[in-house]
């Protein structure tokens, strides 16, 4: 939440600024603001909305400079206004600061501050850290900003500039992402690497507790003890043009799109010679052969795709399973011991609660397996073993690729598991191969929906007219079963974050304890009947929605008979896989209703309100 960006070098700071805010945008985005150093002077300038607004006002009356920071909103103290945007300054504006996160004992510091008579202007957490640097400041920025954090309680990434000082940014992170970007007589500083990618590939990963002094030709880094760190930079493999939208109309399009390559990259570099393999993982096949049981543990998507790994792991690797929520998990009395593999997923690998659960997890003795996309993520680094999904950046809010490569990752670490606990190879083989068809099945169905006039996308403005024709009501329902019971609540999840429609996600099953009785001609009722040992009850289901007047979206197998009786309102084919693999076939239907639906009601698809990508707070 709320992303932030430094620069100190040669060019123009504004340019770059906005340039890196506008890659950091899906990490909040009610206000921005930046401030930048301008012979001698401190230049703040900060609006309410999204970036264009800040954008449109320098474009009228730009400041010039060559080093500064800027910060992008995601409200958690304080409503979005020009007042609470960032950055925050000192009471003589020589101070400004940009910071990500939460100050938890900011009111505790604030009256000590006010009573040393520092006048504050904002509702905000943050504003305590301007004025906090401020009054520890004795002609050492870096010093003054080491001496502040330790006062502060809760989790920060930080970039501060001070007028008298120019040419000098520094950052500071405790659990909050903070990177440094290495440039030719240039340095930079981001909440994420997509920011600085324009400029440079060499990137520092800021460790918890560190502090970074940059000038444009140096960068020094300091541990939480003051002493001075010696790191190597990462080379980025992947390209700016991965993070941008190359012809599509939002990024969350381009991420359903890109699924078939994701998954074809996953098999490719993790099954050689008919083994799965994980390199990287740390922790040994003897290690797993010894685990009695598996907690996973997540938010979300991930959390959906958490669900889904259940069924696979206890089926093929006959382990028990115990799936969380990360928010959940960590305010428990979790059973967790040195016997349990705790498996994280994450996206971002900075999401606080997941971060927390690790932890938690870890004090407890438990081996802690990550599922993590961003390299060098906290999550990422403070596990025991990581396997990367490699999914490449995910910007749009609503998570698509990387559930289908977590997906992936799941189903290989299950035969993973499978084998190092001597169970049948000859299965496992078989399975494999399935799982190989899967990324060119996925691109023939996409294949389906390349033009605007798909069936997808007629479904969708069907229910936008539907809905407008009854005064806005109507919602959506959906139901699986088994292994596709968490495709259908990352279905509901994907709809209702980016479309704001209510829509719930239920095993088919459940239905006759309750939620049937919400069934009438309003709700949509979105069905995954795919080929399955549940296949028949599914149709039971369908009959009973029917019935009673529901409507019905059916999501089947190719051939199905339901298409020949032509009975359903709306109907969706999808390769016929085994059912063990159809959750990566089922829920690109979902996504793409999902994103049509949006569309249809002309909302920001990839900033959806009240949101933003990674949850870096409680
Ligand atoms: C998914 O579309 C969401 N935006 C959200 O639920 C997300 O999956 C969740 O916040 C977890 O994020 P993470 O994978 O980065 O930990």
């Amino acid at each position: 939440m709320c992303g932030i960006i430094g620069y100190t070098g040669k060019k123009n700071v504004e340019e770059i600024l906005i340039s890196g805010l506008s890659r950091l945008e899906y990490r909040g985005y009610d206000s921005a603001g930046v401030a930048i150093l301008d012979n001698g002077e401190l230049r703040i300038r900060k609006k309410q909305g999204k970036l264009a607004v800040l954008r449109e006002d320098l474009k009228k009356s730009p400041i010039k400079g060559t080093t500064g920071v800027g910060h992008t909103r995601w409200a958690t103290h304080g409503v979005p206004n020009d007042t609470n945007a960032h950055p925050h300054v000192d009471h003589k504006t020589q101070i400004a600061v940009v910071h990500n996160g939460i100050i938890e004992n900011y009111q505790e510091l604030k009256k000590k501050l006010q009573k040393a008579g520092y006048e504050f202007s904002s509702d905000t957490d943050s504003e305590v850290i301007a004025h906090l640097i401020a009054e520890c400041y004795k002609g050492d920025l870096c010093a003054a900003v080491r001496a502040a954090t330790k006062q502060l309680k809760g989790s920060f990434a930080i970039a501060v500039v001070h007028k008298g000082e120019s040419g000098r940014v520094v950052g500071a992170r405790r659990d909050s992402p903070l990177i440094v970007g290495i440039g030719e007589g240039e340095n930079f500083l981001a909440s994420d690497i997509p920011a600085v990618l324009e400029y440079t590939k060499k990137v520092i990963y800021l460790d918890n507790g560190e502090t970074v002094d940059l000038t444009d030709k140096t960068c020094v880094i300091y541990n939480g003890k003051g002493k001075r760190m010696k790191r190597k930079p990462t080379v980025i493999k992947w390209d700016i043009s991965q993070a941008e939208k190359t012809g599509y109309k939002h990024f969350m399009l381009k991420e359903i799109f890109e699924q078939p390559e994701v998954l074809r990259n996953i098999f490719k570099e993790r099954i050689k010679k008919g083994r799965v393999n994980f390199e990287e993982l740390k922790i040994s096949k003897a290690q797993l052969k010894k685990i009695k049981r598996i907690v996973i543990v997540a938010c979300g998507t991930a959390y959906h795709a958490g669900m889904t790994g259940k069924y696979m792991f206890e089926k093929y690797a006959r382990i028990p399973v115990w799936v969380d929520n990360s928010s959940e998990f960590r305010y428990r009395d979790p059973l967790v011991d040195k016997n349990t593999l705790v498996i994280v997923i994450s996206q971002s690998g900075e999401t606080a609660d997941t971060l927390a659960a690790l932890r938690e997890a870890k004090e407890r003795g438990a081996k802690v397996l990550a599922i993590c996309n961003v390299l060098g993520s906290s999550i990422a680094r403070e596990s025991d073993g990581v396997i990367y999904t490699h999914a490449g950046p995910e910007i749009a809010v609503a998570s698509t690729k990387a559930y289908t490569a977590q997906l992936a990752v799941l189903y290989l670490l299950t035969f993973y598991m499978a084998s190092a606990r001597g169970l049948k190879a000859a299965r496992n083989k078989q399975f494999l191969k399935e799982l190989k068809k899967v990324p060119h099945l996925t691109e023939k169905l996409l294949d389906e929906y390349r033009s605007r006039g798909n069936r997808l996308a007629k479904y969708a403005t069907d229910f936008h007219e539907y809905y407008l024709a009854r005064n806005n009501k109507s919602c959506f329902l959906y139901l699986g079963r088994n292994i596709n019971y968490p495709n259908a609540l990352e279905g509901a999840l994907k709809l209702k974050e980016i479309s704001y429609i209510s829509a719930e996600g239920y095993p088919a099953g459940e239905m006759k304890h309750g939620p049937i009785a919400l069934i009438d001609e309003n709700p949509w009722v979105v069905c995954i009947a795919v080929e399955a040992d549940t296949y028949d009850k599914m149709l039971s289901n369908i009959q009973e929605i029917k019935a009673r007047g529901g409507l019905v979206i059916a999501i089947v197998s190719q051939g199905d008979k339901l298409l020949k009786k032509g009975k359903l309102d709306y109907i969706i084919e999808v390769p016929r896989v085994p059912e063990v693999v159809s959750p990566l076939l089922v829920v690109i239907p979902l996504q793409l209703l999902a994103y049509y639906v949006a569309e249809a009601f002309g909302y920001d698809i990839d900033q959806p309100r009240n949101l933003a990508k990674s949850v870096t707070v409680e």
